[in-house]
């Protein structure tokens, strides 16, 4: 853990705009996405409260996609909902964490740009490894004095939206993460696939399907009206698992 930037000067939280140089343009992580989905491509219902689309099966797969990863990461919709802590799972996964060469527990980082991220989330209980806020200059001043005391570290990553190529740069950077798990949910997803950032997808589709005009999807957002501005997908693997299919894209370095 190196070259953390400097702090704004009233709060002592680092604004990634004050970072040094090095920090700015410095090597990003490998980030790797996954999503359950329904056959209709939804991550949830319409209500948006957590329902558990995938079987035991995708549970263990999620565990073993966490045990390949420094850090994990998700959206304040997606954090602020009980079933989520972001951690390693039973000891067999932090095992299998530890033969990777990684830490036991993997970091948490939480993207919440206006700071609305709720402070009695199930996550702030669960401490058995640092978590990490990515806010933004939106956040007011009692919100991220308040975020401060929750989290270990809480950065500024911009002044409306994250800055998630700034952001990423410094995880790496200042908290030596070298591969990113984000799990959702929709919002964030997209904002990272239009920023070119997502290396890799993995994708359960689920035999269920929710319709729902308003269900979120596993990349929402503005998204993009043009396919030749899509993000375009290379297939990597397929795997069906009785009534499951396990799937891998790669995303080119070169995808718009
Ligand atoms: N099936 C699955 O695998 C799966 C996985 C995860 C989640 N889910 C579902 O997905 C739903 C939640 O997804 P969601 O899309 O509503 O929310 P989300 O992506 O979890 O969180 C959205 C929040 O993240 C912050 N954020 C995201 N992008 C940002 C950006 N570019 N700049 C600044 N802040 C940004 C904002 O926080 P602020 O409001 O604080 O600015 C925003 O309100 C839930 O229904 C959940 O159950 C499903």
């Amino acid at each position: 853990m190196k070259a953390r930037p400097k702090g704004s000067p009233e709060s002592g939280i680092p604004d990634l705009r004050l970072a040094p140089a090095a920090v700015r343009r410095g090597p990003l992580p490998f980030v790797f996405v996954n999503m359950a989905m329904t056959a209709d491509g939804k991550i949830a219902p319409a209500h948006r409260r957590f329902v558990p689309l995938g079987s035991p099966r995708d549970q263990a797969h999620l565990y073993e996609l966490r045990a390949r990863a420094d850090a994990v990461m998700a959206g304040a919709r997606t954090v602020d909902q009980e079933a989520v802590a972001l951690g390693p799972g039973a000891a067999r996964f932090r095992r299998l964490r530890l033969r990777h060469g990684l830490a036991e527990y993997n970091l948490r980082v939480i993207a919440s740009g206006s700071g609305t991220l709720d402070p009695n989330a199930a996550i702030f209980r669960r401490r058995f490894s640092p978590i990490i806020i990515l806010t933004t200059r939106q956040a007011p001043p009692r919100r991220l004095a308040q975020l401060r005391r929750l989290a270990d570290a809480v950065a500024i990553c911009g002044e409306a939206e994250i800055d998630f190529r700034a952001a990423l740069r410094w995880l790496r950077r200042a908290w030596g993460v070298k591969r990113l798990l984000v799990e959702g949910g929709g919002e964030l997803n997209g904002a990272l696939f239009k920023a070119g950032l997502v290396d890799e997808l993995h994708l359960t589709v689920c035999p269920f399907l929710l319709g729902g005009g308003a269900a979120p999807t596993i990349a929402d957002g503005p998204g993009v009206e043009k396919l030749v501005d899509a993000s375009h997908l290379v297939l990597q693997s397929i795997k069906r698992v009785d009534a499951e299919l396990f799937l891998v894209y790669r995303v080119p370095p070169d995808c718009p």
